[in-house]
């Protein structure tokens, strides 16, 4: 662990301020203390209520098969439609009127206020146009259907359209680039992509279709071809058209029959791919299947949430590109029968206070956003969510990155008004469902801490011989049991999934999770961050060697090495340190001068994403290195972070750093 790291948990834990749950909302909540109990008494059979939340075609006999770990299998011989799920059994139980989806999209020229409210009959139309037009399009079960798409309705209707049918998706967010779609493309091998010609942004159009394009050639060079391209037409701007693959959604789904009937599929069915970032470039693609996965988002989002779907209206502020809005707009709360809000925009356009006017008018109750969020809203003052009336909240969720407890602090008494308690939710895409966090009506929140593993998940901070730590110590984050929404493995690399998350405790049998936890004197967990290559930027996930890889594909660039440094808005940020070409050198590239700079963060941005650019590039003459070659970012950190550098003494040359940091203070 770093000194900062060390330094930052001394804080943390001098944290004592403690919120007792609010009476009125214990007293009403879904789930009780005893829940804890029931699960460890009989895991099972605590997880089999849980599914039988759900509507299953064939009941399930067996719950979880773990003859041959790490591969699991949850209620394995029972059926299930995950978009039925969703949908057709609200509007069968007499729920068709209700609002599933208040969307709230970016002002549009001619349309200002640009709002829709879907309701779940309607929704179910959507679906089953959407189903049958993928038909059409030759999609059948099993086959993957890509959605590259702005936050609108008519990508959660492609994605439960794709589940309806059982054919995979695989959601690219929709700020990465035509690089970074191609290679997902080929990876699963997409056989249609869904995407619109363009989405708004801070109130402007920006395209989406293009990338498309150049992804499909892309994904052609590299041997896959996606046979066709299903195009929301959202902005209006002109777009390249293909008339062998491209087709106009309003042209087909908008005009297909609402008759569709859904199939059962075993409970072991995938249900999506979802890339994420690894400790390699390449993206790993989690797949998770039908019944456990739709059983844990469910169930996390009733009891975390104490959703009430007659009374609740919930928000959750994620993109559908990542796995928060997978499990938290789409299938956790439809599965639940909720309403709730859809925003396509961002936080602060085309006012400040945007989300609060947001909030007011639909009277949210239930709010779930990311820590990066809360502290930009907190640099801009609370004059702000002051003057909005907030009174409708009355829980408040955090995830994507520890919370630090100035800004959870922050976020009960001043949006929360100091009613609502502070649900800090620890998961990740692999783990498909919340795993680590605080039932509102039972437990008293610690700002900082994600407290205790859920209902039915056993969690364990252990030492590096897989030891549990005891209270008061830090390790290594596991889960020492299967549970239902666990991915199953990585798309088409089962050794990949092995050595990634069971190698490292394989004798113990535990899921590594690739954090660092700590627990306090009462049991109650703190989660610190990643032990590995993964940083951790806005509460988006972005792999060190994926940007480094991006950098050394730049002509001008000879090495490079990149370290997610701390940083007070965004949690970590980017930093990489490069070494020039020498032709780059002789050109005169080499005083890392802005233009070189510029061009090489543009240049990530290009590969991977907006999201990836890093904040701050160092050109450096070396890189500091073990005596086998291993770049020790460790010491790079500390110059991102403008701190003394630690021990060098594991370096091949010592003298490395002394030549980086006067480089560097030289303004060279
Ligand atoms: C981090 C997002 C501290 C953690 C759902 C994890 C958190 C990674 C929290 C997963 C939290 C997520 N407190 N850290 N409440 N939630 N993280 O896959 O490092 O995008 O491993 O899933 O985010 O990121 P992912």
């Amino acid at each position: 662990m770093s000194d900062t790291t060390e330094e930052t948990l001394a804080n943390l834990l001098k944290e004592d301020r403690r919120f007792e749950p609010p009476a009125e909302l214990a007293e009403h909540a879904n789930v009780t203390a005893d829940a804890y109990d029931a699960a460890a008494q009989d895991r099972d059979a605590f997880w089999a209520d849980a599914a039988r939340r759900l509507t299953w075609a064939q009941d399930f006999t067996e719950v979880l098969d773990w003859s041959n770990p790490p591969f699991a299998q949850w209620f394995a011989d029972g059926t299930i439609n995950a978009a039925y799920n969703c949908v057709d059994r609200h509007v069968e139980a007499g729920k068709g009127d209700k609002v599933a989806l208040h969307f709230v999209g970016e002002p549009v020229d001619d349309d200002p206020a640009n709002k829709r409210s879907i309701t779940y009959a309607q929704l179910q139309d959507m679906v089953c146009q959407a189903a049958n037009t993928l038909g059409d399009l030759g999609v059948e079960k099993g086959d993957r259907v890509a959605i590259y798409m702005p936050m609108i309705p008519e990508a959660i209707v492609a994605m439960l359209a794709c589940a309806r049918i059982g054919a995979p998706h695989t959601v690219v967010f929709g700020g990465f680039s035509s690089d970074a779609l191609a290679s997902r493309l080929e990876d699963c091998q997409a056989k249609v992509v869904v995407t619109s010609d363009g989405g708004y942004r801070r109130g402007a159009p920006s395209s989406l279709k293009p990338a498309v394009d150049e992804a499909r050639t892309k994904a052609a060079d590299l041997g896959h071809t996606v046979s066709k391209v299903l195009v929301v037409r959202r902005t209006g701007q002109d777009v390249a058209w293909d008339d062998a693959v491209d087709v106009w959604w309003h042209d087909t789904v908008e005009q297909a029959s609402t008759d569709h009937t859904p199939e059962a599929f075993p409970a072991e069915h995938p249900l999506y791919v979802m890339y994420t970032s690894g400790t390699t470039g390449k993206p790993k693609g989690i797949l998770h299947t039908t019944g456990g996965y739709l059983t844990g988002a469910a169930y996390t989002h009733w009891a975390v949430f104490d959703l009430k779907p007659d009374s609740d209206v919930y928000w959750c502020t994620a993109d559908i590109g990542w796995v928060t809005g997978h499990s938290y707009i789409v299938y956790g709360p439809l599965a639940n029968g909720a309403t709730q809000v859809l925003y396509e925009g961002t936080p602060d356009f085309p006012e400040r206070g945007r989300w609060w006017d947001i909030v007011a008018e639909y009277g949210v109750t239930l709010f779930y956003t990311a820590p990066t969020a809360i502290r930009s809203f907190m640099k801009q003052g609370r004059e702000i969510p002051d003057a909005r009336d907030l009174s409708s909240l009355r829980i408040l969720g955090s995830v994507g990155e520890p919370i630090n407890p100035e800004a959870y602090v922050w976020y009960r008494h001043v949006i929360g008004g100091d009613r609502t308690p502070v649900v800090d939710t620890w998961w990740q895409t692999e783990t498909g469902a919340m795993m680590i966090s605080p039932l509102p009506g039972v437990t008293a929140g610690k700002p900082g801490s994600a407290m205790v593993p859920l209902p039915g998940i056993s969690a364990a901070v252990v030492d590096d011989a897989g030891k549990p730590v005891g209270n008061g110590s830090g390790g290594l984050l596991v889960i020492t049991d299967p549970w239902p929404s666990m991915l199953r493995t990585i798309w088409g690399d089962d050794d990949r999934f092995k050595e990634t998350y069971w190698a490292r405790f394989e004798k113990e049998g535990f899921y590594f999770a690739g954090d660092g936890a700590k627990l306090d004197d009462d049991g109650d967990l703190w989660v610190l961050g990643r032990v590995d290559d993964v940083m951790n930027v806005s509460g988006h996930r972005l792999s060190t060697t994926e940007i480094e890889s991006a950098l050394v594909s730049h002509p001008k660039v000879a090495e490079a090495a990149v370290v997610g440094a701390k940083d007070e808005d965004t949690g970590q940020a980017v930093c990489a340190f490069v070494i020039l070409r020498e032709s780059a050198v002789e050109s005169g590239a080499s005083d890392g001068g802005e233009d070189i700079v510029e061009e090489l963060r543009n240049h990530v941005r290009k590969e991977i994403g907006p999201i990836a650019k890093p904040r701050q590039i160092m050109v450096v003459p070396e890189l500091p290195k073990t005596r086998s070659g291993k770049i020790m970012r460790r010491l790079l950190r500390d110059v991102a972070e403008n701190r003394e550098v630690g021990d060098v003494t594991t370096l091949a040359d010592s003298s490395v750093m002394d030549l980086i940091s006067s480089g560097l203070s030289s303004g060279k």
